[in-house]
């Protein structure tokens, strides 16, 4: 667990030292790259789209994002900044123009309606249940009128080998709220419409899923 601002978080691999192994260890043991561009190609992002990677970690879906879309506006926000301090320098050295920003996990700093899509990866299952409906809301707030969530995070197993895979991860990380399929409640209950399940993926840890919605037009 890390904390800001007297409030706690979990670390992107649970433990500290496993910080700067982070981007090796997912990239060996997940289909990062298959899942991280189906999302942003889900995403559907245009031309001049302001784009915010919610959760950002060391911002391998950010640079995804603006790789894909360079007329974009990519922005990660994380809460740890030893995390930050990674994507930082990974962005520079791939000479890729993003904003990575710092925040307690509390009001992002943003104003309201200031996104046209939220990306997100594997932050869901890092949030009690009370902060995932939290961040939601405030996914929601910074949204614009019509803008779009997307999300790519563990969800129902999708046969019993990937049963038995998520079982064994849920001793080691929060996911059973995931598992349970709670994922399209959560979206709903935080003013999201047009809740989606799209493509899903079998990995050595369980099933990845793909969600989206939409925040509502005005009017
Ligand atoms: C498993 S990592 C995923 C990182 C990255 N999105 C990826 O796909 O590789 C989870 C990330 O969520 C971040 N996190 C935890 N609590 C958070 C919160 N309340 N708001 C934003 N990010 C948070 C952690 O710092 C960590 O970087």
């Amino acid at each position: 667990m890390g904390k800001k601002n007297g409030k706690s978080y979990r670390l992107a691999l649970s433990f500290r030292p496993l910080t700067q192994l982070y981007d090796p260890l997912i990239r060996v043991f997940m289909p990062e790259g298959r899942f991280k561009s189906a999302l942003i190609e889900e995403a559907n992002i245009r031309p001049g789209d302001r784009v915010l990677d919610f959760g950002c970690g060391t911002a391998t879906l950010s640079i995804i994002a603006k790789r894909g879309h360079p007329d974009s506006d990519v922005t990660g926000v994380d809460v740890d900044e030893k995390v930050l301090d990674i994507a930082r320098r990974k962005a520079a050295r791939q000479g890729i123009g993003i904003r990575i920003d710092l925040y307690d996990g509390g009001r992002l700093p943003y104003g309201d309606g200031s996104f046209e899509r939220v990306v997100s990866s594997l932050v869901m299952h890092h949030l009690a249940k009370g902060q995932k409906v939290k961040s939601l809301r405030e996914i929601h707030r910074v949204l614009k009128p019509g803008g779009e969530i997307h999300i790519a995070d563990f969800g129902p197993p999708r046969n019993p080998i990937m049963s038995m895979l998520s079982f064994i991860l849920s001793l080691v990380e929060p996911i059973s709220d995931n598992i349970k399929g709670m994922i399209p409640h959560h979206l709903e209950s935080s003013g999201f419409v047009g809740v989606k399940e799209g493509r899903h993926f079998n990995t050595m840890f369980g099933t990845i899923s793909l969600y989206s919605a939409k925040k509502p037009e005005l009017g």
